[in-house]
């Protein structure tokens, strides 16, 4: 898969080891930035990853910043765009099975590179379930989106 990450000034460190990860799963990466430590705009990061992929310019995106929150509001502003904020195991492979997620936001504050790490392999490495249930209720999302959002 092609995988769009970017980060902002607070997520910069864990973004080099969530690329290593990704890379070592035999994925493409396209890093949007930022590589800096100097104070950064989280939404100036999370638009460009949010629009490849929903655009379908890329498969999936990952997002950090010190909490992944404004990340995530963010990214899920762009039409298309499934994306969760996750900080364990068990979320990172339920946002997968259940909301077809397309798109997970990190917090570097919050987590270790460790966890981190297997939070996305775990994450890219499983797939929707298809079930009939989940595939209707992301229907209603998309109901949501197309009654309040224009056309990207
Ligand atoms: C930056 O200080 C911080 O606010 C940002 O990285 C993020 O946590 C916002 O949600």
């Amino acid at each position: 898969m092609k995988i769009a990450i970017g980060a902002d000034h607070a997520g910069v460190n864990l973004k080099q080891d969530i690329i290593a990860v990704i890379e070592q799963l035999g994925h493409e990466v396209v890093d949007l930035g930022c590589d800096c430590s100097t104070s950064v705009d989280y939404p100036d990061y999370a638009l460009p990853v949010a629009e490849m992929v929903a655009k379908q310019e890329a498969d999936r995106g990952v997002l950090i910043c010190g909490t992944g929150i404004g990340m995530s509001i963010a990214a899920n502003k762009v039409r298309g765009v499934r994306c969760a904020l996750v900080h364990d195991l068990f979320s990172a492979k339920a946002t997968r099975e259940h909301n077809d997620t397309n798109v997970i936001a990190l917090g570097e504050r919050v987590i270790g590179p460790g966890l981190a790490q297997e939070i996305v392999r775990t994450w890219l490495s499983t797939d929707f379930s298809q079930g009939e249930r989940h595939i209707g209720r992301l229907r209603k999302v998309e109901l949501i989106e197309q009654t309040y959002h224009s056309t990207p």
